[in-house]
């Protein structure tokens, strides 16, 4: 399946990409992870990346962009994909249409992940990320590690990132709204949104999230 997940942040779509991935047997591709692992490295990409993640902007479509093609372009992304955080405006929809276009695939789904913005300002507020690992995602009440600043999964630091503090989180949701919303609507003319209700517990979320795709296990 190829998938693209949408919604704002902190509605829970890198932690619900990391169990749909693993139960569709397709690769979770997070552009928000690829850069943070670039800033990790301190490549050129990473120190470009920085300052506009830490302003809560987008980071330039043509980067993004060249980014995404070369990991979609894997070997494990062959026969599909679930892709959280691209395409983030309608520019890049339409380069990820041009993409799949050339190489004759579709889409099968746009799942939006619904969440009103006092739930996901008190989810980003409380989340702590591995430093080893960015797919181990806690939060300091709905999933507190067992112990206070380690890694349950794999021992290694539990930090907050730079942008979750408030006056950028307050940012990253007005450019969600006025940015990336409007690729629902451009998904939608394609017939291929399905929108999901992001509250409640995080397997209740994922269970909702299989039904839309029309898949039972
Ligand atoms: P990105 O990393 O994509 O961030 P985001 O879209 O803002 O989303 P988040 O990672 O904040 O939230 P999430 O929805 O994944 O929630 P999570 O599962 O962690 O992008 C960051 C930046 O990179 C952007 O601002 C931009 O600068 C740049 N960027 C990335 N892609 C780009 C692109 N295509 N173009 C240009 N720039 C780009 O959950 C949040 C918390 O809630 C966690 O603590 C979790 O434990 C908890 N939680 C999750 N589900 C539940 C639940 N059901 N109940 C209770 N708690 C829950
Ligand atoms: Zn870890």
């Amino acid at each position: 399946m190829r998938i693209v997940l949408v919604g704002p942040p902190g509605a829970g779509k890198g932690t619900q990409a990391t169990r749909l991935a693993e139960k569709l047997s397709i690769p979770h591709i997070s552009t928000g992870d690829l850069f943070r692992a670039n800033i990790s490295r301190q490549t050129d990409l990473g120190k470009l990346a920085k300052s506009y993640m830490d302003a809560g902007n987008l980071v330039p479509d043509e980067v993004t962009i060249a980014m995404a093609k070369d990991r979609m372009e894997q070997p494990d992304a062959e026969n599909g994909f679930l892709l959280d955080g691209f395409p983030r405006n309608v520019s890049q929809a339409g380069a990820l249409d041009e993409l799949l276009q050339s190489e004759g695939i579709k889409l099968d789904a746009v799942l939006d992940l619904e969440a009103p913005e006092d739930e996901v300002v008190k989810r980003i507020a409380g989340r702590r990320v591995c430093r080893k690992d960015s797919s181990h995602v806690f939060h300091v009440t709905y999933s507190a590690p067992k112990q206070d600043g380690v890694c349950d999964v794999c021992g290694g630091e539990l930090y907050q990132r730079d942008d979750d503090s408030e006056e950028t989180v307050r940012k990253r949701l007005e450019v969600y709204h006025t940015q990336t919303e409007p690729i629902i609507d451009y998904y939608r003319a394609q017939g291929l949104v399905v929108t999901i209700s992001a509250l409640g517990p995080v397997d209740d979320v994922t269970q909702r999230a299989l039904e839309a795709l029309k898949r039972d296990d």
